[in-house]
Parts: structure tokens; C-alpha cells; sequence
């Protein structure tokens, strides 16, 4: 647990990043997983002050972004689910549900192997993956305290990513739009969308005065020098993947091939976690993006 701003406040394990907005009438952003929200109920238990939680904020529909859903909407009833219009329209499909509740399983039980979980979760009713709330640029969250969030489509990783801006902290909430960075330092690109549209969105949001950069994984980048050096190597990560990745398809390397290579190159710290089939298609994402621009 990490107090970032007077009114922001880091709870998770540093792999799955929860953030509560607010002293009142709160607003939680990332849901991350079952195994993350059996971490961050514990820690919760353990806060003096709890804050009401009003808004629950899903930032995209990747499943290490919203199988926690479930679990927080126990913890907190009350609270509405809110996320961009595509994720509320992806988790309505049964088939996408099943193979996020999968996805989820098999962190649980990577996680249980580590010993990493104070409590072992339920596996997930996929029913309760939903979305009660759709929102939009331009439309903001506020809490009880009167601070307010803004909200930014942020495509690139995904088409359903959306960032939140909290002006007043100078708080850029990104998820994952801008890469994802090991404990080792080493950032991974994850334009697995479109790889323009990711560089877009990195430039955009880096115009923005922050001084604490809200990311999904990982270490939460603290002053302007950091955010900055965040947002450059996300831009450079995301480049030499892409021109690596061009040249090996121009001297006629195999996808599979050049799969595999980013696959051993990026998926390390919490990625290493994660279901291999699952990041062998992520890593293919990168591939096709790159063979789409030929
Ligand atoms: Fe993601």
C-alpha cells in the first residue's frame, strides 16, 4: 500500500496495480484479476479509513484487467462497473467470458503454486464479468471529495483501452496503452491493436503536466522525470520491436519463428505468470501488425 498523491492511493501486489481515487465516495480503477483482488482485499482489510467505493473503473477488456470484476463487486456491492463502450460490448459475449474465466483459473493457480495468495479465490462466475456503465472521451467520473477524472480513448494495445486523468494530482491513469515494464527495467511493447494508433496514443497522453503515471503492472512511475522516461521507452520499445520484426519478415523469417523470438525476448516478470498460449498470441499480434504495414 502506497500513498502516491493526497488523494490517491497504490494498493496490489506491484503486479496488479489498484488505485482508489478519493477519500470518499471513491473511485477504484483497475480490477485486474481473482488472484490481484484476493491481494488487494487483504490489504484493504487491513486500511483504517475505508473510503466508500462508488465507481469501479475497468481500463480494457485484456482478462488481467477485468476477471477481478467479480470479486470487487462482492467487496463492494454498491459500486457501478464502468469501462468504454467496446469492453462493455466484448464481455457480452459468452465464448470471450469463458476464455477470460480460464485465463483467470490459470493465474489462480500459478499464483496458489508461488504461495503468492493470502486466500486461494473461487474461480470466477463469468456471469458477473459485466460492465453496468459505458463511458466516453470526454466524459468524467467524479467522486465524493469533488475531484474529477477525465476520461481518454487510449487504442493502440487494445480497442477497447481508455485512460483517466486526474487533473488536480496530475495522475495519468494508462493501463497498459504505453507498454508494459519488468521489475528488470526491460519494457515490452504491446501495440497489439495497431501499431500507429499505439504511438498515437503514447504521444497523446504524454502531453498531459504528470507527475505519477497510473500503469497496470509494474512499478507506478513517480515525477515528470519518470513519466517522461516511461513514455520515451515505451515509443522506443515499441519502434525497435517493429523494425526488428519488419526486417525478419522481409528476409523471409517464419511468423512462428519471430513468435517465438518475442515471446523469449518480452515475457518475462508477471508476464511469465500468464497462460504461454495466451502470450505466444499476443506476441503473434505484434507480428501481424507489423506484416499489415508491408
Ligand atoms: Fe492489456
Amino acid at each position: 500500500m502506497q500513498k502516491l498523491t493526497d488523494n490517491v492511493l497504490l494498493l496490489g501486489n506491484g503486479n496488479f496495480n489498484y488505485y482508489i481515487v478519493g477519500k470518499k465516495e471513491s473511485i477504484l480503477i483497475e480490477c485486474g484479476t481473482s488472484a490481484g483482488v484476493s491481494i488487494f482485499a487483504n490489504e484493504w482489510s487491513q486500511l483504517k479509513e475505508k473510503p466508500e467505493i462508488k465507481y469501479i473503473l475497468v481500463m480494457h477488456s485484456h482478462f488481467d484487467h477485468v476477471c477481478g470484476i467479480p470479486m470487487l463487486k462482492k467487496l463492494f456491492p454498491e459500486a457501478q462497473v464502468i469501462a468504454s463502450q467496446v469492453a462493455q460490448k466484448i464481455l457480452l459475449l459468452d465464448k470471450v467470458k469463458v476464455a477470460l474465466g480460464k485465463a483467470d483459473e490459470f493465474i489462480i493457480n500459478t499464483y496458489a503454486k508461488e504461495g503468492l495468495l493470502p486466500t486461494r479465490p473461487d474461480k470466477i462466475d463469468i456471469n458477473n464479468l459485466k460492465v453496468d456503465l459505458a463511458v466516453k472521451e470526454g466524459d468524467s467520473l467524479k467522486s465524493g471529495d469533488g475531484l474529477k477524472i477525465d476520461v481518454f480513448e487510449a487504442p493502440g494495445h487494445s480497442p477497447c483501452s481508455i485512460a483517466a486523468y486526474l487533473s488536480s494530482d496530475k495522475v495519468m491513469f494508462i493501463s497498459d496503452a504505453a507498454g508494459y515494464m519488468t521489475p528488470d527495467g526491460l519494457m515490452s511493447p504491446v501495440f497489439f491493436q495497431d501499431y500507429d494508433l499505439y504511438l498515437q496514443t503514447i504521444k497523446r497522453l504524454s502531453q498531459f503536466p504528470t507527475e505519477v503515471l497510473g500503469v497496470g503492472h509494474g512499478n507506478v512511475p513517480l515525477g515528470a522525470n519518470q513519466v517522461k522516461d516511461f513514455y520515451s521507452q515505451g515509443l522506443q520499445a515499441a519502434e525497435e520491436a517493429f523494425n526488428s520484426i519488419k526486417e525478419k519478415l522481409i528476409q523471409g523469417q517464419s511468423e512462428e519463428s519471430i513468435t517465438a523470438e518475442l515471446f523469449n525476448t518480452y515475457i518475462k516478470g508477471a508476464l511469465s505468470y500468464y497462460p504461454e498460449d495466451m502470450m505466444l498470441g499476443s506476441m503473434y499480434l505484434l507480428v501481424k501488425n507489423v506484416k499489415s504495414r508491408l
